[in-house]
């Protein structure tokens, strides 16, 4: 199959690059290649025969037609979008720009495409979103989110993804166009931006800097290996039935602050101190995120009973794999923390 997969030089879209070339898949990665972005991520792939690469915004309509138009690709698979929540506190414009309107773009790109195509029942437009539309759960672990749970989101970030959501739907209602739709909780594992939560804990701890937990780190997030999620989107894209939504979770529920705690652990034992200390001394708590959601959490029924898919890998043994990874990569993100706003707290400014 050919595939178009946007956002494939990011974190998660760059795992499934890797994962859908490993099966034999034909890759065309579209990415603009903002300050997320870092093509040392592909690297394993670049010289694959079934690897090319297109440098386009998707905000920029002529060129994302223009791009599908030259591959005409059997599916298209969305990852591209500003993905972090504390940059869309102090800038949401551009996740309205590229979230939303990057996403009507592709859908009407695709659509022509597949028009051009006659219509093929095959084809598929693959939307990947977060948990975070759903909004904020309570501590009952009994409650999580279905694929029913209503829309909810409270950040810029995830407004922009349920708006985008919402229009892939539509373009399936109203197109016919084939979509699936999958939301996923956060996840983890090597080459994650260090700007994001666990890098960020990893890093500061072997710099010696402190380690800053929101609030009271009491926020609970369901944490999935990012390998786990690119076989589950790639297992979605092959066997998901069309006009379908799928939630993707890691079955791994922890505390911000028992997350922070075990990555100490790891590193305890991984590169202890010079003072025999644990980095838990190095743990401060610092001025809570606006509108910080408490709790997300998967009910992840559908695609194990529908599709039969499940993890593979525990938060433990994902948790290491990514310490050990960090440890043994700082060429890859030493360069990276320079880049415009990492290393420096961000939205608070509401
Ligand atoms: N990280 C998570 O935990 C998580 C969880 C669930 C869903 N998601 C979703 O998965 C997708 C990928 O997330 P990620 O964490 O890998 O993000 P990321 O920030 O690491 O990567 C995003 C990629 O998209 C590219 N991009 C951004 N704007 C673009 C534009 N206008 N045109 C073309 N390319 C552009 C960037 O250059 C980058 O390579 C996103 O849609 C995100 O909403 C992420």
């Amino acid at each position: 199959m050919k595939l178009l997969v946007t956002g494939g030089a990011g974190f998660i879209g760059s795992a499934v690059v890797r994962q859908a070339v490993a099966q034999g898949h034909e890759v065309v990665n579209l990415d603009a290649l903002t300050y997320a972005a870092c093509l040392d991520n592909v690297a394993s792939v670049a010289d694959s025969p079934l690897y090319s690469f297109e440098q386009a915004d998707i905000r920029d309509a002529a060129a994302v037609e223009a791009c599908l138009a030259r591959h005409a690709p059997d599916a298209v698979m969305h990852l591209a979008a500003e993905s972090h929540v504390d940059r869309s506190i102090d800038g949401p414009g551009v996740f309205i720009e590229t979230n939303v309107m990057g996403t009507y773009n592709l859908l009407q790109s695709a659509r022509a495409l597949w028009e051009r195509k006659g219509r093929p029942e095959s084809f598929r437009f693959h939307h990947i979103s977060t948990d975070e539309v759903f909004g904020s759960l309570p501590a009952d672990p009994e409650v999580q989110f279905t694929e029913d749970t209503p829309y909810d989101p409270r950040s810029p970030y995830s407004a922009s993804k349920a708006s985008s959501d919402h229009l892939v739907r539509a373009w399936h209602e109203t197109y016919g166009l084939p979509v699936v739709l999958t939301n996923c909780s956060n996840n983890y594992g090597p080459y994650h931006f260090p700007e994001k939560l666990i890098p960020v804990i990893i890093l500061n701890a072997l710099a010696g800097k402190s380690l800053p937990i929101y609030g009271d780190g009491s926020n609970v997030r369901d944490w999935l290996y990012v390998e786990d999620h690119a076989d589950a989107l790639l297992t979605v894209l092959g066997r998901g039935a069309v006009g379908r939504s799928y939630n993707i979770g890691g079955e791994n529920e922890r505390s911000n602050l028992e997350l922070v705690e075990t990555l100490c652990a790891i590193l305890d034992r991984l590169r202890p101190r010079a003072d025999g200390a644990s980095y838990t001394a190095q743990i401060t708590f610092v001025t809570d995120r606006p509108g910080h959601d408490a709790r997300y959490a998967i009910d992840p029924t559908r695609i194990r009973t529908e599709l039969g898919w499940r993890p593979s890998v525990t938060i433990e043994e994902g948790l290491e794999r990514t310490v050990r990874w960090y440890l043994d990569n700082e060429a890859w993100w030493r360069p990276l923390q320079s880049r415009d706003g990492v290393g420096t707290r961000i939205g608070t400014k509401a």
